[in-house]
């Protein structure tokens, strides 16, 4: 069974390839992949499986049944790209001006399509359900995971366990990466306008400053995480903007600041946001100052569920070999697969995509990401077999 699969993926490989470089050259920003969703829903009907589409507005859901009633598995991609100018000179570069696939989700589409056909074509050794989601919005808040499970992506049926890979360029393509527990961080933006009294500069017994008052509050934020932080739980707060004022010799009315706060734990998480919150008020309050706070929750903690990512290293170890299996570090960057692993257990794991650690090393988000394609290969197949095996429940 499994060198059928291994060689049914490998035969893929030109219409993956065809599949990610379709993806790549026509991206579409979170929340708009109406191209993309309709270019899956087309691969989708000439495999015959079914799905609805439109979910959450521009997801998909899919199930492939096995004759076997028996346990459900979601696999999960994620299609949008990023407000990034390609500069790749490749043939399959971004046709869509400003718009890259610069975090590899034209791959993660790609491996789930290719997952998809070679479940879909292994049907009868199902025994259980797959749930293909294929869901937006990755890169933007509320996120597309919150969106999909608001939409009831995770019900008719409720998926026992939930699995999703995302590009590593810091691994050769036939790698994988996988961390048990805690992995990545939750991500809360965090705006503030403090609001002062403006003046002349050489007058500012007659004005409220909120320059200063920031200047405080800034350092003061970051005693929260040096002096209220458990040490053992890795805290992030940092700010990306500060406005206010445009001249030498005028106290501005207000100085706006945004920032990110980033942590492993879900009850510090509201704690930390609770300290923001007293911690800038009582600072204004000291001044004569006020403060507006917006702190829109964002993505929670990513935590790799213990006994399924144990049984899902496994399954990939087999397909694989041992060798091909490396452990990750926890990363303060966060992703919306997030959302899944708070309702189900979830294994979120990596697909290394550079060449023999020599070629496209280049990190996501930049304007240079590109992939070792035979990477498709392994993700498409891996996603498959662990369908497979954690269904037969081996
Ligand atoms: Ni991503």
């Amino acid at each position: 069974m499994r060198a059928d699969i291994q060689g049914y993926a490998q035969a893929l490989l030109p219409k993956l390839v065809k599949t990610r470089q379709h993806l790549h050259r026509h991206p579409e920003l979170s929340f708009e992949e109406v191209q993309t969703m309709n270019y899956v829903a087309a691969q989708l009907d000439d495999l015959g499986i079914p799905y609805q589409k439109g979910i959450a507005g521009t997801g998909i859901v899919a199930l492939i049944e096995g004759p076997e009633s028996g346990k459900c598995i979601a696999l999960r991609a994620d299609m949008d790209a990023l407000p990034i100018a390609e500069q790749n000179e490749v043939p399959y570069k971004s046709l869509n001006e400003g718009v890259m696939h610069a975090c590899g989700h034209d791959v993660h589409t790609t491996c789930l399509l290719g997952a998809a056909e070679i479940l879909w074509q292994n049907r009868s050794s199902l025994k259980g359900t797959v749930k293909l989601i294929f869901q937006p919005g990755e890169e933007q808040s509320p996120g597309g995971a919150s969106l999909m499970i608001e939409a009831g992506a995770l019900k008719d049926p409720v998926p026992d366990a939930i699995i999703g890979l995302h590009v590593f360029p810091e691994l050769p393509s036939g790698y994988l990466g996988f961390r048990a527990g805690q992995y990545m961080a939750s991500a809360d933006e965090i705006h503030i306008t403090i609001k002062g009294k403006g003046g002349h500069a050489a007058l500012p017994q007659s004005t409220i400053d909120p320059i200063v008052i920031a200047a405080n509050i800034i350092v003061q934020l970051q005693q929260i995480v040096s002096r209220r932080s458990h040490p053992l739980t890795p805290t992030v707060l940092s700010f990306g903007h500060i406005n206010g004022g445009h001249v030498t010799n005028v106290i501005p009315e207000e100085v706006t600041l945004k920032g990110t706060l980033r942590t492993f734990d879900e009850s510090w998480r509201k704690e930390a946001v609770r300290l923001i919150h007293e911690i800038v008020n009582h600072n204004c309050a000291a001044w004569g100052a006020t403060a507006v706070i917006d702190s829109p929750p964002g993505y929670p903690c990513l935590y790799n569920d213990e006994a399924l990512t144990a049984s899902v290293k496994g399954y990939a170890e087999e397909y694989l070999g041992a060798d091909y299996i490396k452990p990750l570090d926890m990363r303060m960057t966060a992703e919306d697969f997030s959302f899944y692993t708070q309702e189900i257990p979830g294994c979120f794991f990596r697909l290394g995509t550079n060449k023999d650690n020599k070629e496209y090393m280049v990190p996501v988000h930049n304007p240079h990401f590109d992939i070792d394609e035979a990477a498709l290969v392994t993700g498409a197949g891996t996603m498959a077999w662990a369908a497979l095996s954690y269904l037969l429940g081996s």
